[in-house]
């Protein structure tokens, strides 16, 4: 996978940056570009260089590759994930994104229909209605198109949880074969490609496209990185651009055929788009207005001290850890202005989640970085009595909690414990 994205990266530059060269040269030849499955990663996926994906880089890309008046953008849906505020955030945020982009079609998911109809209306309203899906009657509060037609191609989307939450939007659920049946029907009398948006996986897909040979192409959900190869049930083709919005899927297509495939990682090559650029900051800025860190649920006090309360007994250990990467680490998400975002925040100070912990008002010294606590435990019972209250034993586990494989991909517990031991 390294030397995919590696070697997609290289032909890149050597490209210039992927010019569809010979769909310039077809007038007949479209261009079909996809992305999505956002899961609320807004910016670069991963903490460690290089990072891939972010909207701001995926904005720059999709303008890049497009051909005007020969171009059909599609974002898979899934924009966030929970419910909570800052979900609602980065929905309208990529709402705005799609209306900004002029994406033709956003497979409205589950995801956004679970926001309930009245937020769901707003994000609708945001993106210009380009949210669609075939799992419920369009009706309700929430009004979006069955289907979305462009270019050579009739675009539908299908998502059983949407269907599962119609109620909530005031619709009426659509069973999903009646659903790909009329879209396959109204695409063939309007001599239309059909393509298809489901949340289903690969195999899902490969039954999808059994079941309806018509069909040109299903865009499917993967938690694997976008494959090199499209998957191919007959005539009809099975894409993904994979989780996290890391990836743009690029397929040119002239007289009913697929002509080429190529799924282009987002790289840190790719400079942020100026437009995207400024609604990501736009949305970092209401997280830190609307006081969201402030109001992360806390558990229980875990007896913190702070790293500054252990330096008098420990002055080697504390000198090497102040040298340390740890102890700058919310400096770091002030360089990226995300040290008030809870995304950030909890993996780069002591104890955001406990009741004694991080808490920005205060910034309390100590627990403002990665500290001696986040990995040895609450200590303030040792520091006023160390021998009767004893330190545990701490090792590898005290790392996994942050060192995780999306921020840490090169996380090695020798090699990395070499560089802090104390
Ligand atoms: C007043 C002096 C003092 C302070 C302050 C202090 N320690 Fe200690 N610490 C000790 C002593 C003494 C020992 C050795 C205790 C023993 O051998 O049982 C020790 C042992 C430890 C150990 C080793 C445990 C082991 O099993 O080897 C760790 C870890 C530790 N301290 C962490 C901390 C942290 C973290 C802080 C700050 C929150 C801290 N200490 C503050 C005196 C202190
Ligand atoms: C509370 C979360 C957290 C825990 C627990 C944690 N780390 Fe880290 N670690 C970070 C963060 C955040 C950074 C990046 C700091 C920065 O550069 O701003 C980091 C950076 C590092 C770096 C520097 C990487 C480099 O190449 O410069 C090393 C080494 C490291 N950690 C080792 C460890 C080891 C070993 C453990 C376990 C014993 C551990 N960390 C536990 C959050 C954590
Ligand atoms: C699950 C824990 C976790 C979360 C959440 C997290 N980080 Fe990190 N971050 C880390 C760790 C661990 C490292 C060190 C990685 C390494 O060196 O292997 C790190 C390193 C970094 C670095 C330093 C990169 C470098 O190489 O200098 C930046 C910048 C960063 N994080 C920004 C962010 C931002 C922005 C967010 C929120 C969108 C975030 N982090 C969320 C754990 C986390
Ligand atoms: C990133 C995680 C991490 C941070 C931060 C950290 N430690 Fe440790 N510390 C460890 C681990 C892991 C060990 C056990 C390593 C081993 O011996 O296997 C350890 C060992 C120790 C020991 C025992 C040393 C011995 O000889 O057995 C002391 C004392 C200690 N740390 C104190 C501190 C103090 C004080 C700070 C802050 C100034 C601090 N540590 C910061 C992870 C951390």
């Amino acid at each position: 996978m390294r030397v995919f994205w590696g070697l997609s990266a290289l032909l890149m530059l050597i490209a210039g940056m992927v010019r569809p060269a010979d769909s310039q040269a077809a007038p007949d030849t479209w261009t079909l570009l996809i992305s999505g499955d956002t899961q609320g990663y807004l910016s670069p996926c991963g903490c460690t260089k290089p990072m891939i994906g972010g909207i701001r880089r995926r904005a720059a890309l999709v303008r890049q590759l497009t051909v005007p008046g020969r171009t059909v953008v599609l974002e898979a849906g899934r924009a966030s994930g929970g419910l909570g505020r800052q979900d609602v955030l980065k929905t309208e945020t990529l709402a705005q994104l799609w209306q900004a982009l002029g994406v033709d079609a956003v497979a409205l998911s589950g995801a956004e229909a679970r926001l309930g109809s009245a937020q769901l209306a707003q994000v609708q309203r945001l993106s210009g209605d380009r949210m669609t899906t075939l799992a419920v009657e369009p009706g309700g509060d929430v009004t979006w198109e069955r289907w979305i037609e462009r270019g050579p191609f009739l675009i539908g989307s299908l998502d059983p949880a949407a269907a599962q939450a119609a109620t909530l939007l005031g619709g009426t659920p659509v069973p999903e074969a009646t659903a790909i049946a009329a879209l396959v029907a109204e695409a063939e009398a309007l001599e239309k490609a059909p393509i298809l948006m489901m949340d289903g996986n690969a195999e899902a897909a490969r039954a999808t496209a059994r079941a309806w040979p018509k069909l040109a192409l299903i865009i499917y959900r993967s938690d694997e990185q976008a494959a090199a190869d499209p998957l191919k049930e007959g005539q009809t083709w099975l894409v993904s651009p994979g989780p996290k919005g890391k990836a743009v899927l690029q397929l040119n297509f002239r007289e009913g055929e697929w002509l080429r495939y190529q799924a282009l990682p987002l790289g840190p090559e790719i400079e942020d788009d100026p437009e995207a650029a400024a609604l990501f900051r736009q949305y970092v800025d209401q997280v830190r207005e609307e006081q969201l860190l402030e109001q992360v649920p806390r558990g229980a006090a875990a007896g913190l001290a702070g790293s500054d309360a252990c330096m008098s007994c420990h002055n080697d250990a504390y000198n090497t850890w102040h040298a340390s990467a740890h102890a700058k680490a919310l400096r770091t998400l002030e360089q990226e202005h995300q040290d008030r975002d809870p995304d950030c925040v909890g993996c780069h100070v002591v104890g955001l989640d406990r009741a004694d912990g991080f808490n920005p008002p205060e910034r309390v010294t100590g627990l403002d970085a990665v500290g001696c606590e986040s990995c040895h435990g609450g200590g303030k019972a040792h520091v006023t009595a160390p021998f009767e209250n004893p330190m545990p034993k701490v090792g590898k586990e005290s790392c996994m909690t942050c060192h995780v494989p999306d921020h840490s991909p090169t996380f090695d517990y020798e090699s990395y414990w070499e560089k802090i031991k104390h």
